[in-house]
């Protein structure tokens, strides 16, 4: 395909050398007259292992030039990828201007262009972005969305250092957009790569990387606390963080990661203090693991607040216990909720086929005495009975009847910390905690 790269810096350079080298004709623009030239002369803009090698072999074979002329490049070629920088600004929001002054150029070229344009972002934006560029394309060019061009997001996931390496095993490929044929274009032009190809919302697409990046500076902080507090213990942090790695199921895995409600139950507090207070013990600071608690609470905090814009109606719980198939009620962010919702003087009914009141003992019950002392009395032992006698329905554990028990609940409020069936999730008054 013929492809237009604008910006010749890390992201383009890479994709320019490598674009070509499977099969494409490709025009690199830059604001940069040097690395223009450069890019003309065979010399990679950049230093990285094979970048050279191929930027020399493609421009020797006539697939790649570059050029400072915008009308050029978009007149030449079908589609369009966006690669310039984005920097931080002061405030530490990401400076867009660099792309918005593409938009513009691009927008201005395509005045005099006939055919169909696709444009990729490739550069890590906001969400927003794409739809912000469009319509800078639009007012610009005079053209339309979806009838003259498309946009679709397409973030780059390399790495500098192994920048060539990661272009060729990207772990998958993202493309965000609201048009399928632009859509997948630009997913041929990475056919032959290794990786699923994935094509789903423009949103989507566009906060990935920040999860992404976000996550993975946080593995390394997170390792690194972990590190500082086993080297004051004389422990081989390696050989613990190996070990932790090993765990495919619960460590490194889907598992706890979904969007809801907070932790809870016996284990994951009691430990996560014990750690934290370790750490201080030994003079040590470990603000990510310190964060760790906070943020659950925050999460009470926000179910507490979701539930209360009903306070004058009556409000069932379905589901008390920390996690579903449990009696287990010890720290149950459930039962936080409830007690706050109960001193604000609600209304409150409770369903739970594994509390029985009367069969909890030890701390369980301890904890419930001290949090829900009456608790017996918002017990309501059949489901059905709570559904239709409640307004708001509040479905704190996955209990595989739950999404069942509501099919005919359409009238009712759901507040859903658990994701049920997409069934419930159509329901005019259905509420997700954080979806
Ligand atoms: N560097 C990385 O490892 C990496 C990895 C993945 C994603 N990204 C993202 O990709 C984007 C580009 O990053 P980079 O490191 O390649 O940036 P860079 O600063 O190395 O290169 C950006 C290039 O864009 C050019 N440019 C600026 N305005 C232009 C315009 N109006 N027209 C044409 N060219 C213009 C600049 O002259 C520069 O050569 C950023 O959003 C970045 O966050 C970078």
């Amino acid at each position: 395909m013929k492809i237009s790269i604008f910006g010749l810096g890390y992201v383009g350079c890479v994709s320019i050398g490598c674009l070509a080298k499977n099969g494409n004709q490709v025009i690199g623009v830059d604001v940069s007259e040097t690395k223009v030239g450069q890019i003309n002369k065979g010399q990679a803009t950049i230093i990285e292992k094979d970048i050279d090698v191929i930027i020399k072999e493609q421009r020797d074979l006539g697939n790649i030039s570059a050029t400072t002329d915008v009308n050029q490049a978009v007149s030449n070629t079908e589609i369009s990828i966006v690669a310039v920088g984005t920097p931080s600004s002061t405030k530490g929001h990401l400076n867009l201007k660099y792309i918005f002054k593409v938009a513009e150029n691009i927008g201005l070229a395509l005045q005099t262009k006939d055919s169909f344009h696709t444009i990729a972002i490739r550069s890590t934006i906001m969400p927003g972005t794409c739809d912000k560029f469009a319509s800078i394309v639009e007012e610009t060019s005079g053209k339309k969305r979806n009838v003259d061009f498309a946009i679709v997001d397409n973030p780059e996931f390399l790495r500098e250092g192994t920048a060539v390496d990661d272009y060729y095993n990207p772990p998958l490929t993202l493309i965000g957009s609201d048009n399928k044929d632009a859509a997948n274009k630009i997913a041929r032009l990475y056919d032959m790569l290794p990786g699923e190809i994935i094509i789903t919302d423009l949103r989507v697409a566009e906060i990935m990387k920040y999860i992404n990046n976000t996550f993975h500076a946080l593995k390394i902080s997170f390792a690194n606390e972990v590190g500082n507090i086993c080297k004051e213990l004389s422990i081989n942090s390696h050989e613990v963080m190996n070990i932790f790695c090993k765990d495919k199921q619960l460590n490194i895995s889907p598992y706890y990661f979904k969007p809801g409600f907070s932790y809870g139950g016996s284990c994951l507090p009691k430990d996560l203090k014990g750690l934290q207070t370790l750490a201080h013990d030994l003079y040590l600071e470990v603000p990510v693991i310190d964060s760790i608690n906070k943020t659950n609470n925050i999460q009470i905090d926000r179910a507490i607040k979701l539930i209360y814009k009903h306070w004058n109606k009556k409000l069932g719980f379905l589901g008390l216990s920390f996690k579903a198939g449990t009696d287990d009620l010890r720290n149950s962010p459930a039962v936080a909720v409830i007690e706050a919702l109960l001193g604000k003087g609600c209304d409150i009914g409770v369903y739970d086929e594994n509390i029985n009141v009367s069969l909890l003992i030890g701390t369980n019950k301890e904890f419930i005495n001290a949090k829900i002392p009456h608790l017996s009395n918002l017990l309501i032992q059949d489901a059905d009975k709570l559904v239709s006698d409640s307004e708001v329905i509040i479905v704190n554990t996955k209990e595989k009847e739950f999404s069942n028990l509501l099919k005919d609940a359409s009238d009712k409020i759901i507040i859903d910390f658990v994701n049920l069936d997409e069934e419930i999730k159509k329901f005019p008054n259905y509420i997700g905690i954080n979806w």
